[in-house]
This record gives structure tokens, sequence and C-alpha cells, in this order.
């Protein structure tokens, strides 16, 4: 179903002289207030660029981390955001604490309203809240992919009451890339799913062995599905009680007659530390003092050879402990792989990202969407309540 957009309102003048309220998705990482990965803030640049140039007033949201309501502590604040913005834009942004009753604004002004998760009845989507906010506006524009998962008063409840509701560029291009590229995936089409947690990430499992002809487990999920082909772990990170389900995939998979391909060598330490000397092992041969924390060579070269090989490549979450060097072999040899493969491949999530970054592929990779939890559920063909909400207001 269409939904109307932000540059489609452009396009017709309707935005002169409007009050345009744009909910992005600026969930960045953050160290001691400074940003350590700003992609999220720049996709952000384009909606609000647009929306000036139109000649609107802009007010612009976003969620920081996971707050408590009602107030803003020091870690929840958007201000190193404000500044980052203003330094891409070229002009000053004023950030705004206490934004719901009322903005004072003029065209050409930006202003980014203080982290709206600290609004009391956001995160339960109050709909007396998205009134109030929604009254803030005259055009309201949903540019948060990253957050299109959540039925949240700036994501989905402001969809339903602003008086005009459309998506900012950078969700009409997540939705547009992802959906062509999973409508009718060139194959063979291959899955990296990496991550600590098989409970966290089931689902996607569950829908991606209906879908994919490899799916390649990665992290703490692959030593869980080592325990389920009967493999030694020793006290590597995994989640016993999620054995059945691992099983239940491998066997979903087996039944279509493909493969999870399972490790068959590995690199483990005695302790988890970046200076914990590394040592390559087959992977019947795991001692039980022994934290896997990397895939092994062999292990590297047999899934890159897959994945040169593929359609389509969708790639979530690092093989292994990348951000140490003696263990980020597993994940660089994938990177490359991918990087090097004729296939169309589409990467998410911060830790991919930081994968991307670290191995310079990016300019190598299909599409990268600046999406973690939502690109996983687009990925398992759920309804993102967000996009819902404007579809209905586009019907
Ligand atoms: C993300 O980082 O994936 C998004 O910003 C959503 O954040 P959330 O999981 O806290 O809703």
């Amino acid at each position: 179903m269409s939904i109307q957009t932000l540059s489609g309102l452009a396009q017709a003048g309707a935005l002169a002289g409007k009050r345009v309220f744009i909910r992005s998705d600026l969930n960045v990482p953050l160290d001691q207030g400074k940003i350590t990965e700003d992609t999220r803030v720049r996709a952000s640049v384009p909606a609000i660029r647009l929306a000036l140039d139109a000649g609107a007033a802009v007010m612009v949201t976003s969620h920081l981390g996971r707050p408590k309501e009602g107030v803003v502590g020091p870690d929840d604040t958007l201000q190193p955001v404000a500044e980052r913005l203003a330094e891409l834009l070229g002009r000053p942004v004023r950030l705004v604490r206490d934004w719901v009753d009322g903005v004072e604004l003029a065209v050409g002004d930006v202003a980014l309203l203080e982290n709206c998760r600290c609004n009391p009845g956001e995160k339960k989507n109050d709909p007396d809240l998205a009134r109030r906010m929604a009254a803030l506006c005259d055009v309201y524009v949903n540019d948060a992919f990253g957050t299109a998962h959540r039925a949240e008063a700036t994501t989905e409840g402001m969809a339903r009451f602003a008086p005009v509701a459309c998506a900012g560029p950078l969700l009409a291009a997540e939705l547009d890339a992802l959906g062509r590229a999973l409508k009718s995936p060139r194959r063979p089409m291959a899955a990296i799913v990496g991550g600590s947690k098989v409970s966290t990430k089931l689902s996607i499992l569950q829908a991606l062995a209906d879908k994919v002809d490899q799916l390649i487990v990665g992290g703490g999920i692959a030593n869980t599905f080592m325990l389920a082909a009967g493999l030694p772990i020793g006290k590597s990170l995994a989640e016993p009680d999620q054995v059945d389900q691992a099983k239940a995939v491998i066997q979903a998979m087996q039944a279509r007659g493909v493969q999870v391909p399972i490790p068959v060598d590995v690199v483990v330490a005695k302790t988890f530390a970046a200076d914990a000397p590394a040592t390559v092992k087959e992977a019947a041969d795991v001692a039980p003092d022994d934290l896997i924390l990397d895939i092994g060579p062999r292990t590297a070269a047999l899934l890159a050879q897959q994945l040169r090989q593929a359609g389509t490549i969708v790639w979530n979450g690092p093989v292994g402990v990348f951000e140490f060097d003696a263990f980020a072999e597993g994940t660089r040899v994938i990177a490359q792989a991918i990087a090097e493969s004729d296939g169309f491949s589409i990467a998410g999530g911060g830790d991919t990202l930081a994968a991307i970054a670290k191995y310079g592929i990016a300019d190598r990779v299909g599409y990268i969407s600046t999406g973690g939890g939502a690109f996983l559920e687009f990925l398992e063909g759920k309804t993102l309540p967000a996009v819902a909400a404007l579809q209905a207001r586009s019907a």
C-alpha cells in the first residue's frame, strides 16, 4: 500500500509556512557524551533539509536509549545530537526541553525536541500525549525506520492525530529497498544471524528458516546451535534451554533440503579479554574451560565460499568478538566475502554497522539499513506499527 511522502508534499508546495514535526531515529551510541557512530544523525539530514527548502519551520525529535519517563537524566539528553546536527546542517539547532505543550518556531528554524521517551505516556502510546504532540504541527513526518517496530506516541499515535501524516525520505527509502530485495530475492539467498542469544532472535531464525537457502549463525547463537549438534562448547556463552528451538530450526531447514552450517573449527581462549591468547581448535576438541570467541579459519573459508556465490545476502550480527583483534578474523572474512559477492547484500543492526565500518566495506554492501530491531521485524514479514499507521492515513 502506498504512503504519502514528505517529498510528495514538498513538490505539491504543501509545506510552505507550515510547522513540520519530524520523528527521526537519532538513537546513537554515546561514550561519555560523545557520539561514537553518527550514521543515524547523517541519515536524518535529508528530511530536515527537504522541509527547510520547502519553506517550513522544523521540529525534530527522537528517543535516546530507554530512559525513565518523567525526568531527563544526564545520559538521556539529545544535546550531543543537537551539536552534530547543527554541524551537518550548517545552521543552529536549538534543543528544547519542555516542549509537549508548545514550541516557538519561525520558518527556517530547526528545533530539536528533547528525548521524547522521557515524556510520560510515550512508551505506552498514550492517546492524550499523542494528541497534544500532534497539535504542535501542521504536518507530521515519520522518518524513523529504526523505531518503526515500536507503537509509541511519537511513532504511531501522532500519525493518527496529526492534521497530515507522511513518511520521510529515509523511511520511504528503507521500505522501498528492503521490500524490493525481499520480494523476489535472487537465489541462492543466504542470511547471517549473529548475536549473543537465540532467545532474542528466535523468531527471525524461524522466519528465515522458511525463506533462505543458507542460514549462517554466529556468536553465542552459533554456540547454542553447536550444543544442538552435540558438540562441546566448554564455558562459552550459550542458552542450553534454547537447544530444542535450535534443533527445530535445523530440522526445518533440513526438511527444505538446506543446511545450517555448524562451525567445523573455532577460535578459543581461557578468558574473555582482548589480550587473551587465542587458539584455533577443531569444533569437536573444545575443552571444558574454553570460551569460543570466533569461528575458525576453515569455517570462515567455507562460509565465505558460500557467500561469494549467493544471489542475495542478509547480514545481521558479527560471527565473533570482532571488537578484539585476536577474535575478529571470522567477521573480517565474512565481511570481505560479502563485499566481493556479486549478490545483492542487505545489512542492518548496530554491531553489523560497526563491523562494516571497521572493514571499510560500506560502499560494497548493496543496502545498509539504519534499523536494528525494525530491520529484523521487517525481514520476518511483520507489520511495523508506525508504517501501518501511515498507511491507514494514506488510504
Ligand atoms: C534501535 O536502536 O534499534 C532503535 O532506536 C530502537 O530502540 P529501542 O529498541 O530502544 O526501541
